[in-house]
């Protein structure tokens, strides 16, 4: 797949990073209740602009495996996090996936509309048959985040993380594609086409 990709859902955006978001990025990556469940964090300044960095240069592996987006919000164009999916391989029939949000957009259902977003392009746009996540058995947000997408739970992984000083522990959800039924989950895009278009465009 060539060309920028962008996600359209009915309040979100999800495009391409840009050099110039590197400061919204880092206001999250420093805030400790954002980083607490995540593998990285607080970033250095050098780390954030690493991250950009990354998702710049893989736009351009071809072919493409890891799609890491901005998220903004469709009415003012704010960025308010990141939301990522990668192909496993590049049979890209499984891939994981997932998000990060700016604290003040917590608790609107923005989370669930990029997830459901990601599934959607990773089932209609890559082609997979399954998608998976995982999240820290304490993030009680992320895993309601998951279920309302329609994912199912696994099985925990114990102790499968040694992140700032303790063993953590992670839920593991997946989805099919035969299980994924576009616009049947709450806060996906219902306008025109199904919910989770990408429409890829070139650069
Ligand atoms: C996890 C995260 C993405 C959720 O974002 P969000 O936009 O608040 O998610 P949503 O609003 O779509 O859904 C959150 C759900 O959790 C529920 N929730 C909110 N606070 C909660 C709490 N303290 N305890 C339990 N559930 C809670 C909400 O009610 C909502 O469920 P509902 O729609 O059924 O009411 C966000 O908190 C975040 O970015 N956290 C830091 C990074 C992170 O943990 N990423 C995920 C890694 S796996």
């Amino acid at each position: 797949m060539g060309g920028d990709v962008t996600i359209e859902t009915e309040q979100l955006i999800l495009r391409e990073f840009r050099r110039d978001d590197r400061e919204k990025v880092h206001e999250y990556a420093v805030d400790p209740e954002v980083y607490h469940h995540m593998p990285w964090g607080p970033n250095t300044e050098d780390e954030t602009s690493a991250f950009i960095e990354r998702a710049i240069a893989s736009r351009h592996r071809d072919p493409r495996l890891h799609f890491e987006l901005a998220v903004t919000l469709r009415e003012t164009g704010h960025l308010i996090g990141g939301a990522g999916i990668r192909a496993a391989d590049e049979c890209f029939r499984t891939a994981d996936m997932g998000y990060c949000l700016r604290r003040d957009a917590w608790g609107r259902g923005l989370a669930t509309e990029a997830a459901g977003g990601l599934i959607g392009f990773g089932f209609r746009q890559l082609g997979a048959h399954r998608i998976w996540a995982t999240c820290d058995t304490g993030n009680v947000r992320s895993a309601h985040v998951l279920e309302k997408v329609g994912m199912k739970l696994e099985g925990t992984m114990r102790d499968d993380t040694w992140l700032r000083g303790h063993w953590r522990s992670s839920r593991l959800y997946s989805i099919l594609d035969d299980e994924w039924r576009p616009g049947g989950t709450r806060g996906l895009a219902s306008s025109g086409e199904a919910p989770g278009q990408a429409d890829s465009e070139e650069a």
